[in-house]
Parts: structure tokens; sequence; C-alpha cells
């Protein structure tokens, strides 16, 4: 049953989530940074609940940048160990409520090859599950994504006058993925991060004050709730029904 509030008829498809303050979390407890990456999990898979209990097509994560690289050593060795682990422990339960596992980002050498392993196992076993996609972008960046994709395009010797909206798009990360109508960005920051830059030109931005590791299905809902507060106009005049 859709909660309390929510107009089933206008549930988001795509969903796109920055996923932050966890350091700020775990330093206001007196703890490690990486004790709130620890505790961002459990938020996560609310969130995923959450997003189920919707119906989303879509739920996109922001997992690691491609400036988190600037971070201390510890520390991203520790969010690599996390992704690894979190894929490995918690796969066969997103495969079961149906979740296709996917990934956008660079697949650079900075990444680790086990975390690349974990990475192919998850998008394997889950291929064919349609309830809803899990997109975590990792190792991403929106500009990256943009120069990627022109360089796709000049590879293959597409000529200049075929390099359109439509030719990029389908050299994004995941082709098929479609604009996110909603992005929540949770820790009280105003601001993208470089995330989704091409996919998110429509659309609509709530902020929360919620640090990432507090966070909800019921702070999902109030931003889907939010959501359907809105006007989407796409530069016309009238709401359009997409
Ligand atoms: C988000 O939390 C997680 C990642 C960027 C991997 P942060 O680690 O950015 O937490 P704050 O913003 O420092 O509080
Ligand atoms: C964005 O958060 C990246 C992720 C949540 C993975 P950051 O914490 O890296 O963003 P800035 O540095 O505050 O802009
Ligand atoms: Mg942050």
């Amino acid at each position: 049953m859709t909660p309390a509030g929510i107009e089933p008829s206008r549930i988001p498809a795509h969903v796109a989530c920055v996923m932050d303050g966890n350091g700020r979390w775990a330093t206001r407890r007196g703890l490690r940074r990486t004790d709130g990456h620890a505790a961002g999990e459990d938020a996560l898979f609310d969130t995923v609940e959450g997003a189920l209990d919707l119906g989303l097509r879509w739920l996109t994560v922001y997992a690691f940048s491609t400036e988190n690289w600037r971070r201390p050593i510890d520390e991203v060795r520790y969010l690599m160990g996390f992704n690894e682990r979190i894929l490995t422990d918690r796969r066969d339960e997103l495969h079961e409520r149906g979740v296709r596992i996917t990934f956008a980002g660079r697949r650079d050498w900075r990444v680790p090859k086990r975390l690349v392993r974990r990475m192919d196992e998850a998008l394997e076993m889950t291929a064919g599950n349609r309830r809803m996609t899990l997109c975590i972008a990792f190792n991403y960046g929106g500009r990256a994504e943009i120069v990627d994709a022109v360089r796709a395009l000049v590879e293959k010797g597409v000529p200049a006058d075929k390099i359109d909206e439509k030719a990029i798009r389908a050299n994004l990360y995941q082709p098929e993925m479609p604009d996110p109508d909603l992005v929540v960005r949770t820790s009280g920051e105003f601001r993208i991060s470089n995330f989704l830059l091409w996919e998110l030109a429509y659309s609509e931005l709530v902020f929360t004050d919620v640090l990432w590791p507090d966070f909800r299905r019921e702070h999902l809902f109030d931003a889907v709730r939010e959501y359907q507060r809105r006007t989407r106009r796409f530069g016309g005049v009238e709401e359009l029904d997409d």
C-alpha cells in the first residue's frame, strides 16, 4: 500500500540520493568517520525497502565520487572494502527482492580488482530482475560521464553533425536509465557535487538536514510528498504528464 499522503499515480519513476553526512554523524558522536560510513548501511537498505514500498523503477545512490579519491588514504581504503563487503553480504537479499543491481562510474585502475569482481558478480546475479533497478554510482563524476560519452562517440567515428543530445544520452553509463524525477541530498548541503549532471537537467531537488546514517524510508516518503507538491513545467507553461 502506498504510504499516507502519497498519490499513487504520481510516484516518481526514478529517485537519486546523495548519501551525505556520514562523517559529521560520526564526529558528533566522538566516533571515527568510517563508523559513519558503516552506519550508512542501515540507511541505505531501509531506503531500498522504502523505494520498493513506493514501487520506484529506479533508485540511484551516490556511493563514491571521482573527487572522493582526495580523501585520506585510510578512508578511501575503508570505503573500497566497505562497498565490497556490502556487495558480498547483501546481494542475495537484493536478488530475492527482485532488485537489479547496476553501476554508474569509471572502472579505472584505482578501483581494486576484488571490488570490480564483486560488482560483476552482483550485476550478473541480478541481471534478470525487473522489480527495481538499484544503480550504485561508484567512482562516478557527472563531468567524467559526459567526457566518456563524447569519447565513445569519437571512437565510433560518429561525425560532428550526428552528435546530438540523443547520441550523448545513448553513450552515458546507463543509457536506459530514465532521468531522475527527484534528487534527495541529505546533511544540509545545497549542492550537486558532480552528480548526474546530464540527467538531472529537470529533476526536482529536495534537501534535508538529516544526516545519511539517520535517513530512513519515512524521510524518502517525505521527499516524495514534497515532490508531489511541485509543479513540473520542463520549460513549458503547464504541467506535463511524463
Ligand atoms: C558521504 O558522507 C559518504 C561519501 C562521500 C562516501 P561524507 O563522508 O561526505 O560525510 P561528511 O559530509 O564528511 O559529513
Ligand atoms: C558527494 O558527497 C559524494 C557522495 C555522497 C558519494 P561529498 O561529501 O563528497 O560532497 P562535497 O565534497 O561535500 O561537495
Ligand atoms: Mg560529505
